[in-house]
């Protein structure tokens, strides 16, 4: 039996990794929906090489380009944003949702609601609708396996164990490429370098979240929500190799880790073949040439994004969904040069300092706190732009 697996957010880093797997496995997987917020192109060369049944493009003046580039495949075509629910529904065993941003949630929410498995590395959806994720991943039966090589180290880690022997959770942080540089220079850091990750390569948003260590203080939500587990026994640990991707310690003391190449080909594996795990083309990680791994504490005053992350956990309520929309709305600035790069951080603390509210009671109340936010977020951002 091949397993049918949708792909929202297709085109992308993610996207392009399970493609690669899914390709290399013919016998085991066939591609259902795949989706793209513009990139036309890439997307058709997507559904004519996959023969996948449903091609849909957020952006609706795109609708006719995608129609004319697949026309002659059995792939059929729409767009907008209804449209995404539309493949997050497809007939599918499993849909990895690779879409970038907060944008991702609602079709993200769709597959949950349709009962479809969930490969999550839409990291921002869950940030954002948190418990209203979780709960209903519960109450529809569906599982949430976490692409994010950290919580799919973690999750690897737990296989087997029972969760209140659990002391605590550590996701590893490379540190990013600005790891060692002075404050001072940090500030004076382009867009080029920001994404100019040491040992990921991965989409230009994740990136400068990852240079900025706004990426862990995510990941930290992330891993609350996905495992239950207060923040209190939640730690980020520094590890400029990337050969741990998280450990688990437990109550005897002993600490469990995953080890692998720092390659998202190893965690979006384990998610298709789950329960079993598929082969991976990806060079291994050999201990003798590593030789070495280190670890340090992170550094909030040259990284203040990850103590503002965690103050937002503390806080509960909407301050995720506010920090996240301020991030994203941040982020956006710095790559098109209008910021520098130590505004980011100051631009979602001013943000979350305007905003607080009750947790959202819906997707709809979560979207809402989130247009909110970014019109705040940009009021902020005004007085930094230049
Ligand atoms: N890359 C990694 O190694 C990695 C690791 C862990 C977690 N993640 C998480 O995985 C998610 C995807 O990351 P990525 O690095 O793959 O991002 P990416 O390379 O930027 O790709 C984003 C994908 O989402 C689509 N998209 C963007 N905006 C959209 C919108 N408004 N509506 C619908 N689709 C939209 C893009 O389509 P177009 O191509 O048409 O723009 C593209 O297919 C993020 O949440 C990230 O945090 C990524």
């Amino acid at each position: 039996m091949t397993r049918r697996i949708s792909i929202l957010g297709a085109t992308g880093s993610i996207g392009s990794s399970t493609l690669d797997l899914i390709e290399r496995n013919p016998d085991r997987f066939e591609v259902a929906a795949v989706t793209a917020n513009s990139n036309v192109d890439e997307l058709a060369a997507i559904a004519r090489r996959t023969g996948a049944t449903l091609a849909v493009i957020a952006d609706e003046t795109k609708y006719s380009a995608l129609k004319e580039a697949v026309a002659g495949t059995r792939c059929a075509v729409a767009a907008g944003e209804n449209a995404l629910i539309e493949a997050a529904q497809a007939e599918a065993e499993l849909v990895i949702a690779a879409i970038v941003g907060c944008a991702g949630l609602r079709p993200t929410m769709a597959a949950i609601e349709a009962g479809r498995t969930v490969g999550l590395a839409n990291k921002e959806a869950l940030v954002t609708a948190g418990s209203l994720m979780t709960e209903t991943a519960r109450r529809k039966s569906v599982d949430l396996l976490p692409v994010d090589s950290e919580h799919n180290a973690i999750f690897q880690c737990l296989a087997g164990e029972s969760t209140d022997q659990i002391e605590r959770m550590i996701l590893t942080a490379s540190g990013g490429p600005f790891r060692t540089w002075t404050a001072e220079r940090i500030d004076a850091a382009t867009p080029d370098q920001a994404v100019a990750h040491p040992n990921w390569s991965m989409g230009a948003k994740i990136s400068v979240d990852s240079a900025t260590l706004m990426n862990k203080g995510l990941e930290l939500i992330e891993a609350h929500h996905l495992f239950g587990v207060s923040a209190d026994r939640l730690d980020v640990v520094v590890h400029p190799q990337s050969a741990i991707h998280s450990l688990v310690e437990f109550v005897d003391g002993s600490m469990l880790a995953q080890i692998g190449p720092p390659d998202m080909r190893v965690p979006i594996a384990y998610v298709l073949g789950w329960p079993e795990r598929i082969a991976t083309p990806v060079p291994r990680v050999r201990l003798a040439d590593l030789g070495r791994m280190d670890f340090e504490e992170p550094d909030l005053q040259r990284f203040p994004a990850l103590r503002i992350a965690r103050e937002a956990l503390a806080a509960g309520g909407a301050a995720a969904v506010v920090l996240n929309a301020a991030n994203e709305v941040a982020v956006e600035l710095f790559l098109a040069n209008r910021i520098k790069f130590n505004d980011i951080p100051a631009i979602v603390e001013q943000a979350l300092n305007r905003h607080s509210g009750p947790s959202p009671a819906s997707i709809e109340d979560v979207m809402e706190i989130d247009r909110g936010s970014r019109a705040d977020a940009r009021l902020v951002a005004g007085s930094f732009c230049r």
